[in-house]
């Protein structure tokens, strides 16, 4: 068997033409602020395609591109303006952040209402109590791929291998809150395939090429692979992206998101929705 594929950019397009529709029903267009600090390659990619793609959704969009020296008073003191400045609707501080500045801290004092990452421990809680809030995007865009091919989340047997609060975590929320059975697996699970054989769904957030390979895999499962793991070129190739999961795993499930061209497209789109959540719950 070959698992069907399910790229992530049909579902990113369907939930970014869903988020223009609804920012084009508020009074002004939403408007997303994202901070970075220093010149780390990888944030500075991530942050200008999200700018990008919130103009193209008819968002408006600004970055405020700080250096690394940065402290950590300037940049609560400009979290706290942006906090009371009623033209910004959701915040994003791009992590991770240079070794001197709190990431607890900042994430704290983003108020929870424009904290379009979710992870503001009020939003944090409010999702494992089941309540609705801002969700962080990676898990939220997860679940929105899995509706839109049509794939079962109900009663499934879950397991997520990774235990980020990024990824893992909050991701293991939203399926118990859609009443998956949920296992949560990680570097300290002991037998990790005897634990991943057991999934109908199994997603990955790991960051270690290939760490699930063919005997890992339920026949027919769905598997989620989150990974995006640079890797050298051999002899003298190029560099490129790989997953968490050996593609050679496609002989036996019955469904996996490439990578890349997976999961990694919802994320900005989910970031997107949230952005629009949180002007429509600011607005009303
Ligand atoms: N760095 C890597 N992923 C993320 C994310 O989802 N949000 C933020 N703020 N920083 C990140």
């Amino acid at each position: 068997m070959t698992a069907r594929l399910l790229p992530g950019a049909p579902a990113a397009a369907a939930l970014l033409a869903d988020v223009a529709a609804r920012a084009a029903r508020l009074p002004a267009p939403p408007r997303l602020v994202m901070v970075r600090l220093g010149d780390d390659p990888a944030s500075v990619s991530y942050v200008r395609g999200k700018d990008r793609q919130a103009r193209a959704a008819g968002l408006e969009s600004t970055v405020h591109a700080l250096p690394e020296a940065t402290t950590q008073a300037e940049l609560l003191a400009l979290i706290a303006g942006l906090n009371a400045d009623p033209a910004v609707n959701g915040i994003l501080v791009q992590l991770p952040l240079p070794a001197h500045v709190s990431e607890q801290a900042v994430l704290h004092a983003i108020d929870p209402r424009k904290d379009v990452d979710g992870f503001h421990p009020v939003n944090v809680g409010e999702l494992w109590a089941g309540r609705p809030a801002l969700r962080p995007c990676t898990p939220a865009g997860i679940l929105f791929l899995l509706d839109h091919y049509g794939l079962p989340v109900v009663g499934q047997r879950a397991v997520v291998v990774g235990r980020s609060h990024i990824v893992g975590r909050p991701l293991a929320g939203l399926l118990l809150n859609r009443d998956a059975t949920v296992t949560v697996a990680h570097s300290r699970t002991p037998d990790l395939a005897a634990v991943t054989r057991e999934a109908d769904l199994l997603c990955v957030a790991v960051g270690q090429p290939h760490l699930i390979t063919p005997g890992m895999v339920k026949a027919g499962a769905t598997v989620i692979d989150v990974g995006i793991n640079r890797v050298p070129g051999q002899d003298g190739g190029k560099a490129h992206l790989t997953g968490d999961v050996d593609p050679a795993v496609a002989e036996v499930a019955g469904a996996i998101t490439p990578v890349p061209g997976g999961v990694g497209p919802m994320t900005i789109a989910q970031l997107l929705a949230n952005t629009v959540t949180a002007a429509e719950m600011q607005a009303g």
